[in-house]
C-alpha cells in the first residue's frame, strides 16, 4: 500500500525521559500496553520509565516484574531504577540486571518513597560517577513545605489550591542546590526532573558554567499552564512539583531557548479518574497523563512562531538522546541510526480530547485545547506502530529495552585532589596553610 508524505515533515521520534507506566502495582492507573500505545499515538518512540511502582524498582526481583510487564510495549524503553538508602548498595547489581539509569526522589510524591539521606545520595553519586550513569532527581525538598501544608490542612482549607500551587520555590532551590553540589563534588552526571520554577534556573546556569554534567527537563504543563488554569480545574491539575503562577511560564521557555533547560519530557503520571476528582483536593493523586499530547502541544507552539522545528527536535529527541547515551542511534539523524520516526502534519488542526486518549487515565487538563500540528505516522525501528492516526495493534510488544550503544565516557570527579584521601597528603613544598607574610 502506497504511503505519501507530501507536505509532511519527518522528525526523529520523540524520546521522553519521564513517564510512569504503573505496572507492576497500579495497573488500574496504566499498563505498559496502554501507556506505550499513548506514546506511539503521540509520536514518541522511546520512553524512560520511573521506579515508583509497587514494588519500587529497587531490587532485581522488582526489576524482573517490570521487564515482564514491559514486554507488551509499543515503544522502546529505558528503566530508571530507584536510588535510595535501601538500594544504594546494589546499584551495580541493578545495572547488570538491566536498569539504564536511576531516579532519586528528593521530595515526597506518589508512592511515598522516602527521600534518600544526603549521605546515601553522596554514596550513590560516588558509585555512579566513574560509570558515567546519570541520575534523575525529583528535586523539591518537601520537608520545607510540610508545616505550612499541615496548617492549611488542619484549617480545613479544601480551597487551598492557590496556596498549594504558589508553594515556595525555595523547596526546589534548596534541593537542586544540594544535588548540584554533590554532583560537582563527585563528578556524577545528574538530570533535574520536571523543572517547574523560574527562581531555580540560576542554579542550573551556574552549574553548567562550572562544568557540572547536569541536564534538565521541563514539561508542557509548566510552559503552558499556570495557577489561573488550576483554579478552574482543581484536583485534576494537582501535580508534583505544582503548576506555578503565570510569571514562571516565559522564563522557562527562555531557558529552553538558551539551553539552560535541555529538553521536554512529559512526566506522564496517569491516575484513575476517581483518584483525580475526590471531594477534597488534598485527597487527589498528583499528576496526569501527557505522553500522547506533548507533540501536538509543542508543534502548536512551533506553528505560533515561538520556536523553530529544529528547536523542537533538539528538545524532543537530540538532547535526550545525548543525555541517555543514545545519540546517533535512536533515529537521531546520523548514518546507521534506527528508523525511529514521527511523520507530522503541521497543517492539521483540532482539539485535544481526553476521551480519545489511549491512557487508562482519560483525565487531562488539556481537554478541549485547540492544537495545530499532529503526528500522523510513528515508526519504531522501521516499522509502523501508528499509521494514519491509528494504532497498529500488531505492533504490541515491538518495543525493546534500550542499551546505550554509544558508550559514555566515564565522568571524573572534578574535585579529586580535595575529595579523595589525598587531602591528607600535603604535596612537598606546599605549606598546608599559607600564612601571608607580615600577618600573625
Ligand atoms: C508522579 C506520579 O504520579 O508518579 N506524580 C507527579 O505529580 N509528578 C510522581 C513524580 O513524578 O514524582
Ligand atoms: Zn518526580
Ligand atoms: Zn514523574
Amino acid at each position: 500500500e502506497e504511503m505519501r508524505a507530501d507536505g509532511l515533515y519527518l522528525l526523529p521520534g520523540a524520546i521522553d525521559s519521564h513517564v510512569h507506566f504503573r505496572d507492576p502495582g497500579y495497573a488500574h492507573k496504566e499498563t505498559w500496553r496502554t501507556g506505550s500505545a499513548a506514546a506511539a499515538m503521540g509520536g514518541v518512540t522511546t520512553v524512560f520509565e520511573m521506579p515508583n511502582t509497587h514494588p519500587a524498582t529497587g531490587t532485581v526481583e522488582a526489576l524482573r516484574l517490570k521487564q515482564k510487564a514491559a514486554e507488551a510495549s509499543y515503544c522502546d524503553f529505558g528503566l530508571h531504577g530507584l536510588l535510595g538508602d535501601d538500594t544504594v548498595d546494589r546499584l551495580e547489581e541493578l545495572l547488570d540486571a538491566g536498569v539504564t539509569s536511576f531516579k532519586a526522589f528528593v521530595g515526597n510524591t506518589f508512592g511515598n518513597l522516602p527521600a534518600p539521606t544526603d549521605g546515601a545520595l553522596l554514596e550513590g553519586f560516588e558509585t555512579l560517577a566513574p560509570l558515567g550513569i546519570r541520575t534523575v532527581v525529583h528535586a523539591e525538598n518537601s520537608s520545607i513545605l510540610f508545616r505550612r501544608q499541615q496548617k492549611l490542612k488542619d484549617a480545613g482549607r479544601i480551597d487551598a489550591l492557590a496556596h498549594l500551587a504558589a508553594r515556595p520555590a525555595v523547596a526546589e532551590i534548596e534541593a537542586i542546590g544540594r544535588v548540584l553540589t554533590l554532583a560537582e563534588w563527585t563528578g556524577a552526571r545528574v538530570h533535574i526532573a520536571h523543572h517547574s520554577a523560574a527562581d531555580s534556573l540560576f542554579l542550573l546556569r551556574e552549574a553548567k558554567r562550572r562544568g557540572v554534567d547536569v541536564t534538565a527537563e521541563t514539561c508542557p504543563q509548566y510552559l503552558l499552564l499556570n495557577t489561573d488554569h488550576m483554579l478552574k480545574l482543581g484536583g485534576i491539575m494537582r501535580l508534583n512539583p505544582p503548576i506555578r503562577e503565570a510569571r514562571h511560564n516565559l522564563p522557562l521557555w527562555e531557558a529552553l531557548m538558551d539551553g539552560t533547560l535541555d529538553m521536554i519530557a512529559t512526566d506522564h503520571a496517569p491516575h484513575a479518574p476517581e483518584e483525580k476528582t475526590r471531594e477534597s483536593i488534598w485527597d487527589c493523586d498528583c499528576g496526569f497523563p501527557g505522553v500522547e499530547t506533548q507533540m501536538p502541544l509543542m508543534l502548536t507552539e512551533v506553528n505560533r512562531g515561538r520556536a523553530s522545528l529544529m528547536d523542537y527536535v533538539r528538545w524532543s529527541a537530540v538532547a535526550p538522546a545525548k543525555a541517555w547515551g543514545l545519540y546517533g542511534t535512536k533515529g537521531v539523524i546520523a548514518p546507521g541510526a534506527h528508523a525511529d520516526i514521527a511523520i507530522v502534519d503541521m497543517e492539521r488542526a483540532g482539539v485535544l480530547s481526553q476521551n480519545r486518549l489511549q491512557s487508562i487515565s482519560k483525565i487531562s487538563p488539556w481537554n478541549g485545547r485547540p492544537v495545530k500540528g499532529y503526528p500522523l505516522h510513528t515508526l519504531l525501528r522501521g516499522r509502523f506502530v501508528m499509521r494514519e492516526g491509528r494504532l497498529v495493534n500488531e505492533a504490541v510488544g515491538w518495543g525493546r529495552s534500550v542499551k546505550p550503544v554509544q558508550k559514555m565516557p566515564a565522568a571524573r570527579p572534578r574535585n579529586t585532589e580535595h575529595y579523595s584521601s589525598a587531602i591528607l597528603q600535603t604535596p612537598a613544598g606546599v605549606p598546608r596553610t599559607a600564612v601571608p607574610q607580615g600577618e600573625v
